[in-house]
């Protein structure tokens, strides 16, 4: 179902004149104001560094309530979801809009599990990388690269191709994550082995080592699954943003996913995981606790708390609860009895969700809170921690990149600016600059 205007109008007074808006409601959500053509009718433009009060497009992917805490993919509740499914069940409803039927998920399954192995070249584009490279920069590369290798799906006007290439980045990611983690310690490449599941893959493809048989631990192969559906998906963040910019140009399929890949690095946003684990470890002990805690809420202090706080969520991170609850799962089933920096993330926490800072400005743990603590304990270096955000997020670029190409009204985006720069002025040459 498309957008509804039901002829609501908003108006809008600029000066001394009045400029009826159409006003657009969804099938939940704030209702929207269409101002397309204010520029054209007022000659001024609106106004929204960081987007905070902008609706991008019209999506009927994810849905996210802030204030009640509330993910849904296609309707479904991530809670549901992350409990009953499977992370390919949920790339397939991403992308389709519907839960597979048993025989539409067998034959998903099979088409993603044979296009796991990437071009072998591809393990020659890795050297050119020195070993102590942050993953994050290999992963960039190296799906951007993919464009360089898989010429037969990069039309993006053919739906075959981009579908084939859908297919291809959901199965190949996850390949070339586990190369640019193998890269990094200095092990030999693993290659997928398609008897196993996808998450069981990944972790196969990472932990093996050819001298010994490896066998991926169910609890923690479930744990892997559950963190990918947790991290598939979230409406227009920055990164999906990114995509459907980079999309709008026409740029492949393959460019598009890199520059989200990109923009997601950042510590405001997928790289908090890495950024939340460095902070636990920093504060290192709870009675250093009230120290950042005081440092988070100082102005002039730049710090704040990693895993902390979203645009979005002005509640408990869904995402959050359920991350807890596996990162315990983990711990217990590897032994850790009493992991420091768990002790540090639950006072933490503890402390800031009953300081009237936080409260009044509504900051709640994030998914990156106890993210990191669950992947470290899974044996995952730090600087991993955005490369995993970046294997379950290619799903949810790839669902939006496609709703985007797909849609009839869609064209390139072009914001424009609030110039106060210099007016005009003639050239000056250098023989009379002092
Ligand atoms: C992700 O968009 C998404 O959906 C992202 C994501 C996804 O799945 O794609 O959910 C993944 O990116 C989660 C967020 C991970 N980032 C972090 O944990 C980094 C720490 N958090 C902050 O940088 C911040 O909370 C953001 C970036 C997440 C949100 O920033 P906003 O919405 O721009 O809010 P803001 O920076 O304007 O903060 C509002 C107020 C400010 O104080 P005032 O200027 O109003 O006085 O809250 C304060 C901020 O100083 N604040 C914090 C804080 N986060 C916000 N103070 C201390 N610690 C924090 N973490």
């Amino acid at each position: 179902m498309d957008a509804k205007t039901d002829n609501k109008t908003g108006t809008l007074t600029v000066g001394n004149k009045n400029y009826d808006l159409p006003i657009y409601n969804g099938t939940v959500g704030p209702d929207v104001i269409d101002i397309a053509k204010l520029y054209g009718q007022a000659g001024i433009f609106t106004y929204d560094p960081g987007f905070t009060s902008t609706a991008s497009c019209e999506s009927k992917i994810t849905y996210i309530d802030g204030d009640e805490g509330v993910l849904m993919y296609r309707g479904y509740p991530i809670e549901q979801l992350a409990e009953h499914g499977d992370f390919l069940e949920t790339c397939y409803l991403l992308l389709y809009g519907e839960l597979p039927t048993p025989s539409q998920k067998a034959d998903f399954d099979y088409r993603v599990t044979r296009h796991t192995m990437v071009h072998e070249q591809m393990s020659r584009f890795f050297q050119g990388f020195r070993r102590d490279a942050h993953p994050m920069a290999v992963m960039t590369g190296s799906i951007g690269a993919l464009s360089a290798f898989y010429h037969d799906s990069t039309d993006i006007s053919d739906p075959h191709q981009r579908m084939v290439a859908s297919i291809r980045m959901i199965a190949k990611v996850p390949t070339l994550a586990a190369m640019a983690y193998k890269y990094s310690v200095g092990q030999p490449f693993v290659y997928p082995k398609n008897e196993l599941d996808y998450a069981s893959n990944f972790l196969h493809m990472c932990f093996a080592v050819p001298a010994e048989e490896y066998k991926p631990n169910p609890v923690l192969a479930r744990a892997m699954d559950r963190i990918f559906i947790l991290h598939a998906d979230h409406e227009q963040n920055a990164s999906t943003s990114t995509v459907r910019l980079a999309g709008s140009s026409g740029a492949n399929p393959f460019a598009c996913i890199a520059a989200g890949c990109a923009c997601l690095w950042g510590p405001a946003h997928g790289g908090a995981n890495e950024a939340a684990l460095n902070m636990l470890a920093e504060i290192g002990s709870v009675d250093r606790i009230p120290e950042f805690v005081k440092r988070a809420k100082d102005k002039n202090d730049p710090f704040r708390l990693m895993g902390f706080g979203h645009r979005v969520y002005k509640n408990y991170d869904p995402r959050a609860k359920i991350m807890q609850k596996t990162c315990h799962e983990v711990l217990s089933e590897l032994g850790i009895k009493d992991d420091p920096l768990l002790d540090v993330a639950m006072e933490l926490e503890k402390i800031a969700l009953h300081d009237e800072y936080f409260i009044e400005k509504k900051l709640y743990p994030n998914i990156d809170f106890y993210s990191g603590i669950t992947l470290k304990a899974m044996g995952f270096p730090t600087t991993m921690f955005t490369v995993l955000f970046a294997v379950a997020r290619t799903v949810g670029w790839i669902a939006q990149w496609k709703e985007m190409i797909e849609d009839p009204k869609q064209k390139i985006g072009r914001p424009r600016q609030l110039y106060t720069g210099e007016t005009r002025r003639d050239y000056i040459p250098i023989s009379r600059r002092k």
